[in-house]
């Protein structure tokens, strides 16, 4: 594929953050000439380099009670070579929707012989390996895994890692054209081939969103997206003194990282995991508050922000989270110790004025678990394993 080279990068402490990075094409080719490398602001990332890093990547995939055929459609745009983790939340009462999604996933990887896994968000097992790690604060007094992505993207996560995987990607289950995925993976792969340092991350912007009112409209920004943004980019340049716009990515939930840098992460609940990542990789490498990590200081973080050629067309569950998740984004960013008194006061008055706080009311703490780093990660791996076999689809 042809990308625009990096061009800006802006650096944050030990932070390489990159300005969005467009896809020119889609395809660049077995034999095409290379354009002299940087000519044009142009990249050619070649076909075996999108395959070497799709071997080492596994596509974790959330589902909560999606229809059947957005699962199989996006599992179809994964491509072949990366490891597919499916990690559910659907109802298993009277209808098992969890099985058929088992099914689904079987019957797709016998045609194209290719093997997947997938777990049960509620799974007594997965509930123990959790337990066993130390993530005992992420389950309910059932002992089974609380509702949510977060939580189901952290399981993935393990399940990727206790694979042997060397990169993690998420891509949501309601998405309406598998040729977007297909992208999205490609794209993760471009970053991951551009980073200079093992701990890196690649964010997906969409070129649209469509939002069907009367006709088809191409739309760019959504509300929370741009409010996430303007503030995410406030808690850098409150500290840096100039003023940026760099980020443009903060609710990304297609985003992929590095399993060095996705261990050492910690994972906020609900909608704020996506901007919490960023908040955090702010506040351990952005050289102003004391790191935790002074190795991975030395290497520094690549982020990468890529925009799409595909829009972005989703299930829509209606406006009726719009506020909660703006809400929670908002949290991570006010609660984090880099966020001063005035950026505190502009975005209390953002929430009062949205109608989602009253004056007086602080925006409340959000649960963030451990980096799995910090977790003894290999009982989990021990207890999954002793039983991989089941989360195989194909066994
Ligand atoms: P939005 O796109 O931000 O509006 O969020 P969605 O409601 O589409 O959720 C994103 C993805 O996470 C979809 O694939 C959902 O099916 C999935 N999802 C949502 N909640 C849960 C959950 O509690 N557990 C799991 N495993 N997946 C979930
Ligand atoms: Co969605």
């Amino acid at each position: 594929m042809f990308i625009e080279s990096p061009r800006y990068t802006e650096r944050f402490g030990s932070i390489r953050l990159n300005h969005v990075q467009k896809v020119i094409a889609l395809d660049s080719g077995l034999k095409s000439e290379l354009p002299p490398h940087g000519a044009m602001g142009v990249i050619k990332i070649n076909e075996e380099t999108i395959k070497h890093f799709e071997d080492r990547m596994a596509i974790v995939i959330p589902v909560k009670d999606e229809k059947l055929k957005l699962i199989e459609g996006v599992v179809s745009g994964v491509p072949h070579d990366c490891l597919v983790i499916v990690v559910s939340n659907s109802q298993r009462e009277k209808v098992d929707r969890f099985r058929m999604e088992g099914d689904a996933l079987n019957q797709l990887c016998r045609f194209t012989v290719r093997e997947a896994l997938i777990a049960h968000q509620k799974d007594p097992a997965i509930g123990e390996a959790m337990g066993e790690a130390g993530y005992d604060d992420l389950l309910g007094t059932d002992g089974l895994v609380r509702d949510g992505k977060s939580e189901a993207m952290l399981i993935g996560l393990l399940m990727a890692k206790a694979a042997g995987k060397e990169y993690v990607g998420f891509i949501d289950a309601d998405n309406y054209f598998p040729g977007a995925v297909l992208e999205y993976v490609r794209n993760y792969t471009a970053g991951f081939s551009l980073a200079q340092s093992p701990y890196s991350m690649v964010r997906i912007l969409w070129q649209y969103k469509p939002k069907i009112s009367g006709g088809l409209f191409f739309k760019k920004w959504g509300r929370v997206s741009e409010v996430t943004n303007k503030y995410l980019n406030d808690l850098i340049s409150t500290r840096t003194g100039f003023e940026t716009e760099v980020v443009k990515t903060g609710n990304a939930g297609e985003h992929a990282m590095s399993m060095k840098l996705a261990e050492i992460l910690p994972y906020a609940s609900g909608y704020a995991v996506e901007p919490q990542e960023l908040v955090s990789i702010f506040e351990d490498f952005g050289g102003i508050l004391p790191t935790k990590n002074p190795k991975v200081m030395d290497q520094g973080i690549d982020i990468f922000q890529i925009e799409t050629r595909n829009p972005h067309l989703h299930e829509e569950k209606g406006d009726e989270h719009v506020q909660e998740m703006l809400l929670a984004a908002m949290s991570t960013i006010y609660h984090s110790p880099l966020c001063g008194a005035e950026l505190k006061r502009v975005i209390l008055a953002e929430l009062v004025k949205q109608g989602i706080l009253k004056d007086g009311e602080e925006p409340p703490h959000i649960h963030i678990a451990t980096p799995p780093k910090k977790v003894n990660i290999n009982k989990f791996i021990n207890t999954i394993q002793r039983d991989f076999d089941k989360y195989h689809v194909l066994r």
